[in-house]
């Protein structure tokens, strides 16, 4: 019986962290997921171009959070849709992460 408890403990456990890990970690979906063209600061790279710097206060206060979900899911003419990639609540969490670069 302490065995079947032990395992389960464990289960769980596993269960927590994979959850945690795949969370509403804007910053942790920004670094793996966007930063490859958009920089890690925000700045575009290179071959991300018509990006703009997401550091920039000009375009934090043009952007509205809904616009950025929208383009993150829909992506535009060079940049990936990510709707079958990341849950609604990634998206949230990444657009708001955004404006706080
Ligand atoms: C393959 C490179 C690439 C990846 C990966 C990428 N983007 Fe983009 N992104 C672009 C490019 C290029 C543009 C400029 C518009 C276009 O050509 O599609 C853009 C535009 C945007 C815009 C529109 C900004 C504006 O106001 O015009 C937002 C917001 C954005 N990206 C957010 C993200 C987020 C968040 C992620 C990660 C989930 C991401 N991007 C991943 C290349 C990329």
């Amino acid at each position: 019986m302490s065995r079947l408890l032990a395992a389960l403990l464990i289960l769980f456990v596993c269960c927590l962290s994979v959850a945690a890990a795949a969370g509403n970690d804007g910053e942790a979906v920004y670094k793996a997921r966007c930063a490859v063209c958009h920089g890690k600061d925000g700045v575009p790279k290179s071959f991300a171009k018509g990006a703009p710097a997401f550091n920039d206060e000009a375009w934090k206060k043009g952007a509205s959070t809904a616009e950025i979900e929208k383009m993150v899911a829909e992506g535009g003419k060079r940049m990936p849709s990510f709707r079958n990639k990341l849950t609604e609540e990634e998206i949230k969490a990444v657009a708001a992460y955004l404006k706080t670069l």
